[in-house]
């Protein structure tokens, strides 16, 4: 038997929710896994670059053996019903930028466990899969989107379950997702984060957070203006997103942009604006990294609202 499952990309943070909002993309990955019939055989993990986008240098961050976030996905969910993987071929296509702040290793991790519970007969249920993912990714924001799509407010809780809430993103409000042509390990850019934060940095986040859920909810385009900033993770990061802090300044000045922040841990950066201006706030992000001797993708999108499904080979 052989299962294919389709995940999206996400960003997580967006702004104020660090470690808890988060929102899918139509960019995907693509893992398949496939039952062999050879005892012995063990699991072979194979990664294809589906996009031009990404080089083969990112792939190799992807490990394809027992180290892999698949193989741990997979080992987790069998082990949940006291079994053990073995004999799979499992088969990444990845369309997904790598290292670059939009849910890689939440897609592959997604990808698997979706495909090897309905491999074993759906044995997990959406809460189930959500824990375990959790387990492995160790904070919500970017597993929830891949498994139910859309925007998300999530928590980890202390027993490990999750708990989430969708929100509306206005139709309206465009989301261009600028990728550069560096990476970023999510690794590094927690490390540099603090291990506490000052108490106004907190009220500030708490504040924005707020703000966010009621401008999205009241398409309030001034609030969100004001919600889209961030006290505890941005600023530690900025020293490790080469132009960031310029683009920031550089955009500030356009009525319809909303805002510029810093796509989960980075590299890549979002600009949340309305329809209008969309060229100039591109030329205005490529020009700004060109000046750094930074090439980019940039791709207007909207939200995707499905999470990982699972698809026939034809799809
Ligand atoms: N919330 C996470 C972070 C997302 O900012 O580190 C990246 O995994």
């Amino acid at each position: 038997m052989k299962v294919s499952v389709k995940v999206p990309a996400t960003t997580a943070n967006i702004g104020p929710g660090f470690d808890c909002l988060g929102m899918a993309l139509p960019i995907y990955n693509t893992i398949t896994i496939e039952e062999t019939v050879l005892p012995g055989t063990g699991i072979e993990i194979n990664v294809i670059a589906e996009s031009s986008a990404i080089d083969e240098l990112s792939l190799e961050h992807i490990p394809q053996d027992e180290n892999s976030l698949v193989y741990k996905a997979v080992q987790l969910l069998y082990n949940s019903i006291g079994q053990t993987p073995s004999e799979l071929k499992i088969n990444i296509r990845s369309s997904i930028p790598v290292a670059r702040g939009l849910g890689s290793s939440a897609s592959v991790i997604v990808g698997a466990l979706v495909a090897a519970n309905e491999l074993l007969g759906n044995p997990a249920d959406e809460v189930a899969l959500l824990s375990i993912a959790c387990e492995l990714e160790g904070h919500p924001d970017n597993i929830t989107p891949a498994i139910v799509g859309g925007l998300v407010l999530s928590s980890l809780e202390e027993d490990g379950s999750v708990v989430y809430r969708k929100l509306d993103w206005p139709s309206e409000w465009m989301i261009t997702v600028c990728v550069p042509d560096f990476e970023l390990s999510t690794g590094i850019a927690r490390s540099v984060l603090p291990k506490e934060v000052p108490m106004k940095d907190a009220v500030f986040n708490a504040q924005r957070l707020g703000m966010f859920v009621q401008a999205v909810n009241t398409k309030d385009k001034e609030l969100m203006k004001l919600a889209l900033h961030d006290k505890l993770h941005q600023p530690y990061r900025m020293k490790l997103v080469q132009g960031l802090d310029k683009i920031i300044d550089n955009l500030k000045h356009i009525d319809s942009v909303l805002g510029c922040v810093l796509s989960g841990a980075g590299s890549s950066i979002l600009v949340i604006s309305e329809k209008n201006d969309l060229d100039k706030i591109k030329n205005i992000v490529k020009e700004t990294w060109a000046d750094q001797n930074i090439k980019c993708d940039l791709r207007t999108v909207s939200v995707e609202q499905n999470g990982a499904k699972i698809i026939s080979d034809e799809d």
